[in-house]
């Protein structure tokens, strides 16, 4: 859970965004603040369009089916959308998860909170909310209940605001998805796995023009890479593993990375071995263990740096104005530039068939 006091709340740009709130919680008018109308979907407009009267609830599955269709025509184009309904209980907000989850946009809930006694005198001024008391009580006791398994029902990102102040002093700002580096065109020159090969990837970048300086020693060197004017690497991953020297591998991507001189996205390896610098149980095999050895003899600083270097890497990386993407092992026309275990999965091993041959 994001930090209860914090109102400003960064949610990525390409989103679809859960609010969650009682009846007079002032969703529609926190929506209205924040997005554009075009990105509001709402259930009372959605019961309004279907029968022109946005309180009758005999229509609600009709309004809620229409709801479904606009927030998953919008995902699929890429934009972000934000549900205004009630959202009180898991089962309303399963079918905004699943959605997200088909079109790999990132669930983001937003919680509003402003206690049941502002609700209700808000509701009491409202014409069109004849009910009582006690369904802002029952709405808000049940969301409260429901607020810590947010994350496990699949929400990325989840934002309260418990407070009318905090509400009022809201602010929302958008993010670039960090895949998304449309604004770099290059050029770039695409470097497959090199698997721990340091000698073949400095005579590559040679050719290629980018000039190596290393500095200190042994077990402790560190290098400094100049790409010819204007260039730029990419690491499709794969790095380490297999090879003689994978320590100087990441030494040299590292370096290029940390200086903005390349881009280097998650390989299946990588992820390995992340899993085991967490100290997690893997399989040490398709060559981890020379990894292992290799790094063993090496100073502190590169093992110290290397959990965030690679916890740092994306599945994929969208350059050039959109028209070129990179990753390990493929992607989906429609994954490009979005969000999802489904993206991660598909980038790091490709469209996988469940048989493994005589190796594993
Ligand atoms: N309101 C207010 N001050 C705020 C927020 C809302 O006076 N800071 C008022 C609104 O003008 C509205 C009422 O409170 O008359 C309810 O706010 P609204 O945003 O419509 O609440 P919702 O959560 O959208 O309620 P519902 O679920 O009933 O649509
Ligand atoms: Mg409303």
């Amino acid at each position: 859970m994001r930090d209860i006091n914090k109102t400003d709340l960064e949610i990525p740009d390409f989103a679809l965004v859960v609010l969650i709130g009682s009846t007079g919680s002032g969703k529609s008018t926190f929506a209205a603040r924040h997005f554009l109308p075009t990105e509001i979907v709402s259930s009372d407009r959605c019961r309004e369009l279907v029968c022109d009267d946005e309180t009758n609830q005999d229509v609600s599955a009709d309004a809620f089916e229409l709801m479904r269709d606009i927030i998953g025509k919008r995902l699929k184009h890429r934009k972000l959308a934000v549900v205004d309904a009630t959202n009180v209980r898991a089962a309303d907000r399963k079918a905004s998860i699943e959605l997200a989850r088909r079109w790999h946009a990132l669930p983001v809930a937003i919680v509003l909170d402003p206690g049941v006694d502002v609700c209700v005198a808000r509701n009491a001024k409202r014409p069109d909310r004849p009910f009582g008391a006690g369904v802002a009580q029952r709405m808000t006791m049940e969301i409260r209940k429901g607020l810590g398994g947010l994350q496990r029902e699949g929400f990325r990102q989840v934002w309260k605001l418990g407070s009318e102040a905090s509400i009022d002093a809201a602010n929302v700002s958008r993010q670039p998805l960090w895949t998304d580096k449309r604004h770099d065109a290059g050029p770039f020159d695409i470097i497959g796995d090199v698997h721990g090969c340091a000698e073949e990837l400095q005579v590559l970048l040679g050719k290629l023009g980018y000039s190596l300086t290393w500095s200190g020693h042994r077990g402790e060197r560190s290098v400094v890479v100049s790409p010819p004017e204007g260039r730029k690497a990419v690491f499709v991953g794969d790095l380490v593993d297999r090879g003689p020297n994978t320590p100087d591998v990441l030494r040299i991507a590292m370096s290029m990375v940390a200086a903005g001189t390349a881009y280097c996205v998650q390989g299946n390896h990588e992820r390995k071995l992340g899993r085991w610098l967490e100290g997690r149980k893997v399989v040490i095999a398709h060559g981890l263990q020379q990894t292992i050895d290799q790094l063993e003899t090496q100073d502190r600083g590169l093992k110290e740096a290397l959990p965030a270097f690679v916890d740092s890497l994306r599945s994929h990386v969208w350059l050039d104005g959109g028209r070129l993407a990179v990753a390990h092992a493929g992607l989906k026309e429609d994954m490009v530039g979005r969000g999802s275990g489904a993206v991660r999965e598909f980038a790091l091993y490709g469209e996988t068939t469940g048989e493994i041959d005589e190796f594993g």
